[in-house]
């Protein structure tokens, strides 16, 4: 075996929609290297049947966030959720700037409804088949800095004084040396362990174990979900929940509904429906004669049932595994708390899905946490190779370039954490004096501008006499 070096600004470990979603939001001055461990297109996300949440046509996001709480059985995280359900409007929009055409009916929205969702708020492409279009679509939108590597099995991430540094691998005859800036892991939860699961096979908790080896903290691994239906036969397909949506009932051999007993009927939250299938003694069906244009709305199943001699009007379904909840514990940008490490989508516990997570919610998880990451890759403290973004190489004297690199930054309006973070990473005190001064000046952006002040003066290392007794107000007023 020969070794092979290869050099990147940002490493991703997955090729799905959170690995894709941060390499599509990372400036196009760092360049990026996406693998899969497979093929790239062998992701969950590419197997995502139902689609998307989002509130994106209520009037807020209260809706959404109750569900997704209650679902949840209260355990989410509130302030995450709040994150996910706000941010998450806007996703559709954003998706349909980078191409996505997501299924319409008579020219508005064709929204499905799954299980614990009160209202319809899925959107969903192709019907049945959302990952395949969204991700075919995301991927053609990736700009020349991302390369993607398929069949690159990551056995170790490289660690140097502390942090994460790149990672080796193998790669077809090779063992390959990835040394990157920062390493984001994107792979996935754990359903590929075992058979029984709607999961794709290379999705083996590998993530978990790097991660662990470096030393970042995993949580809630008990956190398990089993997804009530998938197809009864020798090879599991997930049979989506959006056709219990559409008015498919659980029934048993006799055509009982089983879950009569509970308010939402068959599109209670999918713990509940799970436990009650696992405690059938006899075999459950999907009973699909209400479902108006089966075939049209569901093509995907309606071609699965043909092939394998399934009468797609009463389908036999058993539940299986389907998404960890648990995961590397993360902060509400995607950090480790490895330096140099970041986690998103199912691997990261970002504690919006509690134990157990509202549908269709994982790929809204990905899209607003993979942007949350690339936020923060760019303010990482990193010697990334070809930045603009970063403080790093600025000579203090060089006012005009900072202030040019934070005029950047203030158009993705960063947070007040973020803001401290960048300061944590500048050098010298008179430089970032002096950025304040030069934003005041410039009135860029004059909220942000306050933002940056405020976190100055709460900086207790930076310049007293200048600052100390000024409010942010003073400072810009
Ligand atoms: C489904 O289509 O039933 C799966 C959706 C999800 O897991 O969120």
């Amino acid at each position: 075996m020969s070794l092979h070096k290869e050099r990147t600004d940002i490493l991703i470990i997955g090729t799905g929609l959170a690995a894709v979603t941060t390499a599509l939001h990372v400036p196009g001055t760092l360049s990026v290297l996406l693998v899969s461990k497979g093929g790239v297109t062998e992701s969950n996300s590419d197997l995502a049947q139902g689609g998307i949440a989002s509130s994106y046509l209520e009037e807020t996001s209260e809706a959404h966030k109750e569900d997704t709480m209650f679902a949840s059985n209260m355990t989410s995280c509130s302030a995450r959720v709040d994150i996910l359900v706000e941010e998450g409007r806007q996703s559709i929009e954003e998706m349909e700037r980078f191409g996505v055409r997501f299924d319409l009916e008579e020219g508005e929205y064709a929204l499905g409804r799954e299980g614990a969702h009160r209202a319809h708020r899925i959107f969903h492409a192709g019907g049945d088949e959302t990952g395949r279009h969204v991700m075919r679509q995301l991927r053609q939108s990736l700009s020349d800095n991302v390369k993607m590597l398929e069949h690159v099995l990551v056995h170790d991430l490289v660690m140097k004084e502390g942090r994460v540094v790149g990672a080796m691998a193998f790669h077809k005859e090779e063992v390959l040396h990835i040394e990157a800036g920062a390493v984001v892991l994107a792979t996935g939860g754990i359903g590929g362990l075992i058979d029984w699961t709607s999961n794709a096979h290379t999705v083996t908790g590998d993530g978990l174990v790097l991660a662990n080896r470096c030393g970042a903290k995993l949580t809630h691994l008990q956190r398990i979900q089993f997804h009530p239906t998938l197809l009864a036969t020798d090879e599991p397909h997930l049979v989506t929940e959006a056709l219990r949506g559409a008015g498919a009932t659980l029934v048993d051999e006799e055509g009982n509904h089983v879950m009569a007993h509970h308010p939402l009927g068959s599109l209670a939250p999918r713990d509940e429906v799970a436990w009650v299938l696992t405690e059938q003694a006899g075999p459950i069906y999907l009973d699909t004669t209400t479902v108006k244009r089966l075939r049209d709305r569901f093509p995907k199943l309606a071609l699965t049932c043909d092939k394998l001699g399934i009468d797609c009007h009463r389908i036999p379904v058993r539940p299986g595994l389907h998404f960890h909840m648990g995961g590397i514990e993360v902060d509400d940008m995607g950090r480790t708390g490895v330096d140099g490490l970041y986690a998103v989508g199912e691997v990261a516990d970002t504690g919006v899905h509690g134990t157990n997570r509202l549908a269709s919610n994982s790929l809204l998880e990905c899209w607003v946490f993979g942007k949350r990451v690339a936020r923060a890759l760019q303010l990482h403290d990193s010697s990334f190779t070809s930045s603009e973004t970063m403080a790093y190489d600025i000579k203090p004297d060089d006012f005009r370039t900072l202030r040019h690199q934070i005029g950047k930054w203030l158009t993705i309006s960063p947070s007040l954490e973020e803001m401290k973070c960048f300061l944590q990473n500048t050098q010298s005190l008179t430089l970032t004096k002096h950025v304040t001064r030069q934003l005041s000046e410039q009135t860029l952006q004059l909220d942000a501008a306050r933002l940056l002040a405020q976190s100055i003066l709460e900086m207790e290392r930076y310049d007293e006499h200048d600052l100390s007794t000024r409010t942010a107000a003073e400072l810009f007023d």
